[in-house]
């Protein structure tokens, strides 16, 4: 694990080194099939645009589009959420990234609970 976590590290510094970092940020392919078990109904995008204008929003705006106030000091920026790459995304690739966070993106697993992740999942997916 050490072994592999240290590869991608090297990797990575050595492609951002030459400038080929590929910026954009890309979920394994496990997480693409994790599947929602969360309804999206209105009750649970409610819950998720609640915990979203609460954690969440100060980055990435009140509507997900990436002007929170705290974003302009971000590098990368947070994404606009209701882009077209983020909707071409799987629900389980959403998840796993609200999950495990990269650069100033959070970590929330040890943060919010599952059904609160899939919430947020449901919300982002209601956002046009
Ligand atoms: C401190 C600022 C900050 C907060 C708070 C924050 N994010 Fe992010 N978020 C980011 C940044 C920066 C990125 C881009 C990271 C990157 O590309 O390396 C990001 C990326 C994402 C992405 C990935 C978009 C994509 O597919 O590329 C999702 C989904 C996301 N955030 C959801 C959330 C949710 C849900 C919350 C609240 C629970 C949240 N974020 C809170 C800064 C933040």
């Amino acid at each position: 694990m050490k072994r592999i976590l240290l590869t991608i590290l090297i990797t990575s510094f050595l492609f951002g080194f030459i400038g080929f970092q590929d910026d954009i940020w890309k979920a394994p392919e496990a997480a693409k099939k994790i599947k929602n078990p969360i309804a999206k109904d209105d009750a649970s995008i409610n819950r998720g645009k609640r915990i979203f204008r609460s954690r969440c929003a100060v980055c990435h705006g009140l509507n997900g589009k990436g002007n929170g106030p705290g974003a302009k000091a971000l590098t990368p920026k947070p994404e606009n959420l209701a882009s077209e790459r983020v909707k071409n995304e799987t629900d389980g690739e959403i998840f796993w990234k609200i999950s495990k966070g990269r650069n100033d993106m959070i970590k929330w697993e040890p943060i919010l609970n599952e059904k609160q992740r899939w919430d947020l999942v449901n919300y982002i997916r209601s956002l046009k």
